[in-house]
């Protein structure tokens, strides 16, 4: 696990932008799995400004979705796939491809859930996981109790989920109550993963998920396990994490 800690957002979008373009050169097929929310913005700020001016170019770059509301209303804006295709927008118009995302409107949503996990496999696994957490320990639609060997599968969102994400909605009912979401087995298998926290109301979830024991009432604690984590933190979400806490082989660059 390295960890890194950022005075801002835009030193932290920089470094991970840089992080992320090293990780995809090696591959001459990169995969790129990315979350929404609003934590890997200043990520997702920082590559797409490198692609508009030349310096971020990869070739046969696809990039998976971790997740997908099922049963949102027909065009509805707050749709995932929707979402990042707006964000990778100038990344991806090098090769005309779109985000792949879980089909959260098939008939058969469970269907859905196994054959994007086939997807993923058959484009030869995600190279690098991009990952926010919820306030909960979620990552991706994974809540707390989720089997940490799960594959991707129809979740059922919590309140406080539900809750946390009505701000893109209208109303709350309008919040779906599940989603297609990777499972945390299927975050494991990604040759690498970085986990970005911002903000103090991640300041105490991100001390239990690196320093609290692993466990499925923390799903972001199984990262502790992944042999390449790295996390990102502002200083407000790294206000509570005591660093001696950390597993002994952590490294840590604190750039404040
Ligand atoms: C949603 C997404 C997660 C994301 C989380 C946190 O629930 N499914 O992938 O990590 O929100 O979002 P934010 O970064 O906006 O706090």
């Amino acid at each position: 696990m390295i960890v890194h800690l950022f005075p801002n957002l835009e030193s932290l979008g920089r470094l991970a932008a840089r992080h992320i373009e090293v990780a995809l050169l090696a591959s001459p097929t990169p995969v790129l799995g990315v979350a929404t929310g609003s934590s890997p913005d200043p990520l997702y700020s920082a590559l797409a400004e490198r692609a508009r001016v030349g310096t971020f170019s990869p070739r046969r770059l696809r990039v998976f979705a971790l997740d997908e509301y099922v049963g949102l209303l027909p065009g509805s804006v707050q749709g995932y796939r929707r979402e990042l295709n707006r964000i990778f927008s100038g990344v991806l118009a090098l090769d005309g491809s779109g985000v792949e995302a879980p089909d959260g409107d098939a008939s058969d949503v469970g269907l859905a859930a196994e054959q994007y996990e086939q997807a993923i496999m058959l484009a030869g696994g995600i190279d690098v996981q991009i990952l926010g957490i919820g306030q909960n320990g979620h990552i991706g639609f994974n809540e707390p109790g989720s089997d940490l060997r799960s594959l991707t599968r129809v979740v059922d969102l919590t309140d406080s989920t539900r809750a946390a994400n009505a701000r893109f909605f209208d109303r709350i009912d309008e919040v779906p109550v599940r989603s297609i979401s990777q499972g945390l087995g299927t975050i494991m298998r990604a040759r690498a993963t970085m986990l970005i926290a911002t903000g103090l109301a991640k300041a105490e979830i991100m001390c239990a998920a690196l320093t609290g024991p692993v466990t499925e009432n923390v799903p972001a604690s199984i990262l502790q396990r992944h042999p390449r984590l790295t996390v990102l933190l502002d200083a407000e979400a790294s206000s509570a994490l005591d660093i001696r806490l950390l597993r002994s082989a952590a490294i840590v660059h604190d750039w404040r």
